[in-house]
């Protein structure tokens, strides 16, 4: 599908496991838009991710309307754009057209998948009586897309202040996950 195949639902606690800033991608049907995430966590292993999008946020109104959208992972590449899209509303301009990005459809969400980004997760809203509280919402992953050829262990991580870093040495401590078998394959 567009150079994606598929990634399995219940390994997507991965992809967000280590705290990768994200584009969050929405659609009212009409208006497709596209922010910036850096608050974000896997919740359970069967699929279900957290996100915060405020009030603050375009994006905010289009996700309590439509109840799903499409968590985007970019690489390296992507960082000076993906900064940009979380400077701008989608009030004011079209940021798929604006950033030059390539929206491809996915199967269970209106919002289109990020054709640049590493991997794409399609996600209805699970529950959002946290949202009044603390702009919390619990996602349930429908269906989700790597790029067969992606490093994905190429996400960056925002440290809160406006500086950024990606990876340095994976470190392989998995025969000493002795009570987390199952998670360590
Ligand atoms: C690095 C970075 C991380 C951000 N993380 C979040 C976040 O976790 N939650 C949030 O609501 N806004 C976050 N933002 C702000 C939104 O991306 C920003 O308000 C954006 O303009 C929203 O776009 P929209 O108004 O078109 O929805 C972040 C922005 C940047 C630059």
């Amino acid at each position: 599908m567009n150079g994606f195949v598929p990634y399995p639902v219940r390994d997507t606690f991965r992809l967000i496991e280590p705290g990768p800033t994200v584009l969050i991608s929405t659609s009212d049907g009409t208006r497709d838009n596209l922010m910036t995430n850096a608050f974000n966590m896997p919740v359970r292993h069967d699929g279900i991710l957290a996100v915060v999008v405020g009030t603050w946020d375009a994006s905010f109104a289009t996700l309590q309307a439509s109840r799903q959208c499409v968590i985007g992972i970019p690489g390296p590449e992507l960082m000076r754009t993906t900064v940009q899209v979380g400077n701008c509303s989608g009030d004011d301009l079209d940021k798929w057209e604006h950033f030059g990005l390539t929206r491809v459809p996915g199967v269970n969400v209106a919002a289109p998948l990020i054709g640049e980004c590493m991997a794409n997760i399609e996600c209805k809203v699970e529950d959002d009586s946290l949202v009044e509280e603390y702009s919390l919402w619990l996602l349930r992953t429908t269906a989700a897309w790597v790029r067969p050829d992606a490093d994905l262990t190429a996400e960056f991580h925002h440290r809160g202040n406006g500086t950024f870093s990606t990876n340095g040495e994976l470190h392989d401590l998995r025969e000493q996950m002795t009570k987390w078998k199952y998670f360590s394959n």
